[in-house]
């Protein structure tokens, strides 16, 4: 049982997810982000509002903690002066303060779009190169490599979560490898909590889905064990998607996002207008 525990992002769709699960695990769970959560604190929870670009902010939320659970910041596609604030500013907030105030482990959400630009016939370990797919993946990307400098220079412990596509049923093709249920998604969190001497550990994001693009990462080094399979709902996305079966354009990783450009507003709306725009 820790004492207290931090979920930044609290108020979005995975902190909502995550909370409960949470609360079992500490005294206190305080919940941050920049807009209080739609529903409201309950039992152990507290909610402290706090801008992950603001330094001497995220380091009076972070003192005392014995960890951070770190899902907030911008988290698709965006111009470079969106991103830079949460997810780059807000990163070194994040572990320069822990620095300070002695917080001995991050979980880190970060994402498949770290490697989305390796293809969809190629294996990725956690040990190859990051090819991240967008702007967003490079700020992904930037967060894990803070992480394995503050552990390799501080011995701060960083749990990396790879995180695919996480729905309550796979929305697309790239779903049959990508996708990570809610329930998984709290059992990989709670591994991530509960893992002795994780040290530094990369782990994908991802459910028991038969198809993989990733392999040999530390999920049962922290005993992540997933149970449910996007395998379920093959029959049904092959039949639904039959359209984009073989589409060379989703050859990448990413699915969808590379088709997405920073430079121009009028791809990063949620759909965009794109052929391949329904994927994930
Ligand atoms: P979301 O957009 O629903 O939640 C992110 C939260 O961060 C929002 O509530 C937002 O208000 C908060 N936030 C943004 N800028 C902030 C700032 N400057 N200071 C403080 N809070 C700020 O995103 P979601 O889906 O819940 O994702 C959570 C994390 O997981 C993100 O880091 C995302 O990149 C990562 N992820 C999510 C995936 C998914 O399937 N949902 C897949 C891969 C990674």
């Amino acid at each position: 049982m820790h004492k207290k525990l931090i979920l930044t992002g609290a108020s979005g769709k995975l902190g909502s997810l995550l909370r409960a699960s949470l609360r079992e695990l500490c005294k206190e769970l305080i919940l941050s982000d920049l807009v209080p959560p739609a529903e409201p604190c309950t039992g152990n929870e507290r909610f402290v509002a706090c801008d992950l670009a603001d330094h001497a902010a995220v380091g009076e939320l972070i003192r005392g903690a014995d960890m951070v659970l770190h899902f907030g910041g911008v988290a698709h596609e965006q111009p470079f002066e969106t991103l830079l604030p949460a997810n780059i500013v807000g990163s070194f907030n994040l572990y320069d303060n822990a620095l300070k105030h002695g917080v001995p482990r991050i979980v880190l959400a970060s994402s498949n779009h770290a490697t989305g630009f390796y293809r969809v016939d190629e294996v990725v370990h956690p040990g190859d190169s990051v090819r991240p797919d967008s702007l967003y993946g490079t700020t992904k990307a930037y967060a894990e490599t803070l992480g394995r400098f503050y552990h390799d220079r501080h011995g701060i412990e960083t749990i990396a979560l790879r995180i695919g596509s996480c729905f309550p049923v796979p929305k697309s093709l790239r779903c049959l490898v990508s996708w990570l249920s809610p329930d998984d998604l709290r059992q990989l969190v709670r591994c991530a909590v509960l893992a002795q001497s994780p040290g530094f550990a990369v782990v994908y994001g991802v459910s028991d889905n038969q198809q993989v693009c990733w392999k040999e990462d530390d999920a049962a080094r922290i005993g992540y064990q997933p149970k449910d399979s996007a395998e379920d709902y093959r029959a049904e996305l092959l039949e639904r998607f039959a359209d984009q079966i073989g589409d060379p354009r989703l050859l990448l990783q990413g699915g969808s996002i590379v088709s997405r450009d920073y430079r121009d507003d009028t791809t990063l709306a949620p759909h965009p207008p794109v052929p391949w725009g329904k994927t994930g």
